[in-house]
């Protein structure tokens, strides 16, 4: 019967197509005129063959809104399926119609400096513990404290550790006058050797780190060219092991607004591949299967021209997931398989994970993974390299208990000034930038001034115990060398290796995160401490073997 269907559409091609655009009358009259005039469009013909966007889009909340609001090309398509339709990933195209969504997303926060690394005296993870402990991993090139969501790729792109200096700001440091809004990345970059697609340091002290599944947290603009886990695909134009320079060249856009919202349903879902398969892991073992409150998911395969791409509809907003798609632990690299030693290369899935675990658990789910990012130079230790695990820790905290979400926190609701309509801000940023509207609206018998108060001191307090994790890591390094100099072998050194590896997850975790100070202080202050009591165990293992390796020699 569907097939039949087909058929007849196919060869009845342009006619249908013109019958659908004259048909139904205007029906979205909010939020804006600009809404009700593109939304004169049938759909009937679309949804013949296209079964599963009917199941999105006919009783959604977007279904006074045509198809024609975010593809182009259609009457071609109609006369002919193959003649693909273009889909605008532009979050403009979404901002025609929520105009306060789209410009607060893109809101500058002045207060966050760019190009400030996290080593400095007063960063997160100062000098000279920092270089110490990551050498030789790239991030030791240049890592920077998060400023603003306008940034995501672009910073991705100028960074001194992703693609080793060619892409440079077009108007010279000038670009750091721009003041967020939603531009392209390629417009804003010049490329210095268009002529090639080479990936390579093309200056000292650079490094050329980056690779697709790293900009897949950036942006998905290739949404439609990338098959599930960016395994490889011949409908699929990009994959892991793509040139990520080509890739690069082709997209433009920050944090596109469908990374969180259904464009065909308008409900709330996560995109991101690697956090799905996380959430679908038989084994069931990530903090969401653990958390009774957290959203129900509905896994849905998609992918009309071959692939399968995978999307994750959500019941209802759940942040830990939509926000966890980027601010988390995962693996987006090549590394050494544990097992024999070898390289993993962008072919391996491996290099496209979430554990989704918290700090306690992350040392052994790598061992089983068997999976290390990089060889400590100076210890020869297998070590693990953070990223950003924000949501981890956010679990379990005492906000999160009590049913507090990331959005009460990162995107308050305000009332529009010429409207008097709320809508949701979307400008993710610190909460000292709306305390009001934010930590008042549940402390309401605080000021302003005692929330960042609080939030002040429990940085101090944290800052303070991660400094003492460092002195005591870097100490074991130099006992390290120390011992070797003397002789101890391998015997008490890869013990030692392996106490080098838990601790070394118990500080770095800390300084891969942003907000965990506040996010969880129990949590982060445990973690700092126990990094500190494994370095001195080590410490004293090296001690003691180095002593009796002297005091064998002066006998
Ligand atoms: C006769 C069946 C048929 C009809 C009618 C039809 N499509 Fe398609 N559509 C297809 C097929 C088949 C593909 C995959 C084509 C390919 O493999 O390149 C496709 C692909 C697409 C894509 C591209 C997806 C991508 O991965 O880039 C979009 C968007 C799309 N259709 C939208 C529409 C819209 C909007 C309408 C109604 C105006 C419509 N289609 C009507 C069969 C149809
Ligand atoms: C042509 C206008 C138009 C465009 C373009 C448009 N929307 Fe919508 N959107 C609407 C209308 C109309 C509604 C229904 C409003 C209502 O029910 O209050 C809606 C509802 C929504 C909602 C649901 C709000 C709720 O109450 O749950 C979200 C989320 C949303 N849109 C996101 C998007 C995103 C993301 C895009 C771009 C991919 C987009 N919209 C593009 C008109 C548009
Ligand atoms: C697509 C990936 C992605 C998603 C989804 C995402 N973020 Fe971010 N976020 C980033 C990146 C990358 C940065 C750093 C950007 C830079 O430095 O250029 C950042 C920066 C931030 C900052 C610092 C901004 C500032 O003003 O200093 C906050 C706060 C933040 N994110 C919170 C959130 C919250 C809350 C959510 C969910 C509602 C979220 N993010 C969703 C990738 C993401
Ligand atoms: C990182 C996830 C994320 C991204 C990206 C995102 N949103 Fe949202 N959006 C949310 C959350 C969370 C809510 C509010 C949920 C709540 O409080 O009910 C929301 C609410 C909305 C609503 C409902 C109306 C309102 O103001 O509460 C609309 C419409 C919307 N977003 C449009 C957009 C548009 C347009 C973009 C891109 C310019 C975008 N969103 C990008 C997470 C996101
Ligand atoms: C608000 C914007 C918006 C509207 C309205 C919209 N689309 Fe899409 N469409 C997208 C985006 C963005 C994608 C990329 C895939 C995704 O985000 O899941 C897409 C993807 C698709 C695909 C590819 C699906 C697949 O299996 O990979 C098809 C087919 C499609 N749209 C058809 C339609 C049809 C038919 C309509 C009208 C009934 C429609 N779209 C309305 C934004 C929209
Ligand atoms: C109860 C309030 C609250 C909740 C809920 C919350 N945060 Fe935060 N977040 C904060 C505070 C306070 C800071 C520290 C801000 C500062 O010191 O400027 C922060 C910092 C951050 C930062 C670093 C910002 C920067 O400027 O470097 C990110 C990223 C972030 N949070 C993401 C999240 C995510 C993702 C969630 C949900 C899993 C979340 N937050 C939940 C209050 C909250
Ligand atoms: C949506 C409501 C909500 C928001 C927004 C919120 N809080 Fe809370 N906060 C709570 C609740 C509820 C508790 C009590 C949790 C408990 O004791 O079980 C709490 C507890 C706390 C605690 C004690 C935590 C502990 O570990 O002992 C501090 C400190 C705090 N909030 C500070 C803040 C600050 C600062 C902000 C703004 C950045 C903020 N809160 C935003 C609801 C909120």
């Amino acid at each position: 019967m569907q097939s039949l269907r087909v058929t007849k559409i196919l060869r009845m091609g342009l006619t249908l197509a013109l019958i659908a655009f004259a048909s139904s009358p205007a029906l979205a009259e909010k939020p804006g005129k600009a809404a009700a005039k593109k939304a004169a469009f049938d759909a009937t013909a679309c949804y013949q063959c296209h079964a599963p966007i009917k199941a999105f889009h006919a009783d959604g909340k977007h279904k006074s809104v045509g198809c024609n609001s975010c593809h182009d090309g259609i009457d071609k398509h109609m006369g002919d399926a193959k003649a693909r339709p273009t889909t605008k990933v532009d979050p403009a195209a979404c901002g025609a119609c929520h105009a306060k969504q789209f410009e607060t997303l893109y809101t500058m926060n002045w207060n966050k400096i760019a190009r400030s690394e996290k080593s400095q005296a007063t960063g997160p993870s100062p000098n000279p513990a920092w270089e110490k402990l990551m050498i030789p991993h790239g991030f030791t090139k240049e890592h920077n404290v998060p400023r603003s969501h306008a940034f995501m790729l672009m910073d991705q792109f100028v960074v001194d550790r992703a693609f080793g200096s060619r892409f440079v700001p077009k108007d010279g440091w000038q670009y750091l006058t721009q003041p967020g809004g939603n531009f392209k990345v390629n417009d804003m970059v010049k490329d210095q050797y268009p002529d090639n697609a080479d990936h390579k340091p093309f200056k000292p002290g650079t490094a050329a780190a980056a690779n697709p599944v790293c900009l897949s947290c950036k942006t998905q603009d290739h949404i439609l060219d990338w098959a599930y886990m960016g395994d490889p695909a011949p409908t699929a134009k990009w994959s892991r092991s793509s040139k990520v320079v080509e890739l690069a060249r082709s997209v433009n856009h920050a944090l596109n607004c469908f990374f969180c919202h259904d464009p065909h349903s308008a409900g709330p879902r996560v995109v991101r591949d690697a956090l799905i398969q996380a959430l679908s892991r038989p084994e069931k073992d990530t903090l969401w299967h653990k958390d009774k409150d957290g959203a129900k998911i509905d896994i849905k395969n998609l992918g009309v021209r071959g692939h399968t791409r995978k999307i994750a509809l959500l019941d209802r907003y759940d942040t830990k997931l939509q926000c966890g798609q980027c601010h988390v632990e995962y693996n987006c690299n090549p590394g050494t398989d544990l097992e024999n030693g070898k390289a993993i290369g962008m072919g391996d899935q491996r290099t496209n994970h979430f554990p989704f675990k918290d700090v306690t658990q992350i040392a052994k789910h790598y061992s089983d993974l068997k999976f290390r990012d990089f060889k400590h130079a100076i210890t020869g230790a297998m070590l693990w390299k953070g990223q950003h695990p924000d949501v981890e820790n956010y679990y379990n905290s005492k906000h999160q208990k009590a049913g507090v979400e990331c959005h009460q926190c990162h995107m308050p609701k305000v009332k529009d000034k010429k409207t008097g309509k709320t809508y949701t801000s979307h400008w993710q940023t610190s909460p000292r930038n709306y305390v009001k509207e934010t930590c008042l609206n549940c402390h309401g018998d605080w000021s302003e001034r005692q929330a960042t108060y609080v939030m002040d001191s429990l940085s101090a307090r944290y800052q303070g115990k991660a400094r003492k994790a460092e002195f005591w890591l870097t100490r074991m390094v130099d006992k390290f060398e120390e011992a070797k100099g003397a002789g101890v072998d391998d015997s008490v050194l890869n013990p030692v290796r392996e106490k080098h590896y838990e601790a070394q997850i118990n500080w770095e975790w800390w300084t891969a995160s942003n907000g965990a100070a506040f996010h969880n202080p129990e949590a982060a202050v445990d973690s700092l401490n126990k990094s500190m009591a494994i370095s001195q165990e080590a410490i004293k293992m090296l001690e003691d073997a180095t002593a009796a390796k002297r005091g064998l020699a002066a006998k």
